[in-house]
Parts: structure tokens; C-alpha cells; sequence
């Protein structure tokens, strides 16, 4: 079914939105995105979104396309022109703009916005525990993953190389044999003894929002949680592992490299990390519709 798409100040069906084939983006994979969820018809965790996206488009020298109120509202009409009203997501893209390819990039250019968003099946705890298998293969990104660029062929080849071999994810190994993350996806492990492990920020990952998110649940919950890079026969001899991200959640992993974790099915744990964070996601939806309704308290 098409949509709408936003492209530097125009709403247009899918079909007919374009972008210059001289756009940096499409030459270079010049450029910078985010995804967000809507739960319910409200962005969850905008700002933390919007912290990634500054982070981004500093670390590589791009300016905002626009005033932060103007991408809000552009973003909020992207929803509503798709009738994500309920469960979906956003996606948004910034490259640097269009001028004659050269590699080095002429001052002045103006970005180019690009915006398009999809309504999804109601997220439900049913649907999101479902265990799914990962493979492993070589990480063989660059050396700057923490930034979120849509320079992602590693990431596409290896997904696919995951759907090809039926699992839904594949775990990216770095030199020293440690999981990095996943290729769209950040990468934990439950040890025996109840310990939740994820790597630590760097430029090795992504520092996922859901990944944040998480770490957060479990500090409030009391849940004991280390920060340290973990390798693949560390997670198979782990009670549970699991993936998380903004169209994920959080996912128990029950195989890797068609090996079982823990006794292969979705653990408890992961399942209550799972369920506060979709509490989490019904909460915000609630305060902000309760705030534009003008209900206190
Ligand atoms: C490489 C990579 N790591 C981690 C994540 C998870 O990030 P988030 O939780 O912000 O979706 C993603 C999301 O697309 C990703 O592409």
C-alpha cells in the first residue's frame, strides 16, 4: 500500500517523491537517519532520538535541515498524512545535498530532508516474545558505528545472509572475538548467575535508544546489569540472551548458529525486561495523550 512521503518541504505519494540522482545520499551514502516507534499515535522516546540525530549529523560536519520545532512538526504531519495513529514507525533520513559528484563536498549545500512513516500490526507482548535465532559472522563495518549512518551494506548483506539461513538477525564478530552488536540491533546476554551483559558504548555500536531504555528498566528494577563485551560461547553457555531495538523491543534470542541458549526457549527474564518496556512505551503514550487532552495530574 503506498503513503506519503516528505521531501524537502513536500508531501507526496511514494511513488512520485524523488530525489536527485545527483543527492550525496544516493552517491555517497552521505548521510544520517533515525527510526522511532509510535505507540498508541505517540512518538516514543523523541528526544533521545533527536540527541542521536545532533550527534550524527556533528560527527559528520552536517547541519539540521531544519529548526528542531519545524522537524517536530514535519514529523508529526508525516504520521498523521500516514494514519499512524496507533502502532508504526517513522523513518527519516538527512543527507548532505545535491551537487556534482566529487567526493570532498562544496560548502553551503543544503540537506535534504526525507521523511516517510508506516502504520504497523498493534505491538502486543504475544507477538514480540517470540524467541528468533541469530547467526554469527565478521563484523566488517568501519570504525565509527556509534554514528548512524545510512552507509549500511555490511549491515544489509549480513541480515540477509541471516534471512537466508532462516534466522532473524546476525551477531557481528569483532577481531578479538567479542560480540559487537547485531546488524540492526544491539546484542545481551543473561549469564546463569542473573547478570544482564551488553557492551559497552564506543564506536564499535550503535548506542541504541532501546538499549538505553533497558539499561534504565533495569537500574530502576534493581536489576543487576554489566556493561562488558561478551563473547559468542559466553552467550551460548548463557542462561538467556536477547536483541533490542526500536522495531524489536526486546527479543529473546533462543539460537545461535542453530544452538541452543539456555534450554531454547524465551526466558524469564528477557520476558520481564520485555514486558517493562512495553509498559514503559503504553505509559508515555498515555502521559502525552492525557497532556494534549489538557488532563492533570
Ligand atoms: C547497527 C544497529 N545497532 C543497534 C540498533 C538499535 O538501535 P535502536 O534501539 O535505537 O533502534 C540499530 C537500529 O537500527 C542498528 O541499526
Amino acid at each position: 500500500m503506498g503513503g506519503i512521503a516528505y521531501v524537502n518541504g513536500r508531501y507526496l505519494p511514494i511513488a512520485a517523491a524523488a530525489i536527485s540522482v545527483e543527492d550525496r545520499g544516493f552517491q555517497f551514502a552521505d548521510g544520517v537517519y533515525e527510526v522511532i516507534a509510535l505507540h498508541r499515535g505517540v512518538l516514543i522516546d523523541e528526544e533521545p532520538h533527536f540527541a542521536r540525530l545532533s550527534r550524527s549529523l556533528a560527527a559528520v560536519g552536517m547541519a539540521w535541515p531544519m529548526p528542531k520545532p519545524a522537524l517536530r512538526a514535519v514529523i508529526r504531519e508525516v504520521a498523521r498524512r500516514n494514519r499512524v495513529d496507533d502502532d508504526g514507525t517513522l523513518y527519516l533520513q538527512v543527507t548532505r545535498g545535491v551537487s556534482p559528484r566529487a567526493h570532498a563536498f562544496p560548502a553551503g549545500l543544503r540537506p535534504t530532508l526525507a521523511m516517510t512513516a508506516r502504520r504497523l500490526p498493534a505491538f502486543t507482548f504475544e507477538r514480540a516474545r517470540q524467541g528468533v535465532a541469530v547467526i554469527t559472522l565478521a563484523d566488517q563495518r568501519w570504525s565509527r558505528c556509534d554514528i548512524k549512518s545510512v552507509a549500511l551494506l555490511p549491515n544489509v548483506l549480513g541480515k540477509q545472509r541471516a534471512a537466508e539461513s532462516g534466522a532473524f538477525e546476525a551477531w557481528l564478530i569483532a577481531g578479538d572475538g567479542t560480540v559487537t552488536e547485531g546488524t540492526a540491533s544491539n546484542a545481551w546476554i543473561i549469564t546463569k548467575g542473573g547478570e544482564i551483559i551488553t557492551r559497552p558504548l564506543g564506536h564499535a555500536i550503535l548506542g541504541g535508544i532501546t538499549r538505553e531504555a533497558v539499561r534504565c528498566l533495569a537500574a530502576e528494577n534493581q536489576l543487576a546489569l554489566v556493561e562488558r563485551p561478551f563473547t559468542v560461547a559466553e552467550a551460548l553457555a548463557a542462561a538467556e540472551a536477547f536483541l533490542t531495538s526500536t522495531t524489536s523491543f526486546v527479543r529473546p534470542v533462543v539460537r545461535i548458529d542453530d544452538k541452543p541458549v539456555g534450554d531454547g526457549r524465551p526466558g524469564p527474564l528477557t520476558e520481564r525486561l520485555l514486558r517493562l518496556y512495553m509498559q514503559r512505551m503504553d505509559q508515555a503514550a498515555t502521559v502525552t495523550a492525557r497532556a494534549r487532552a489538557g488532563v492533570k495530574g
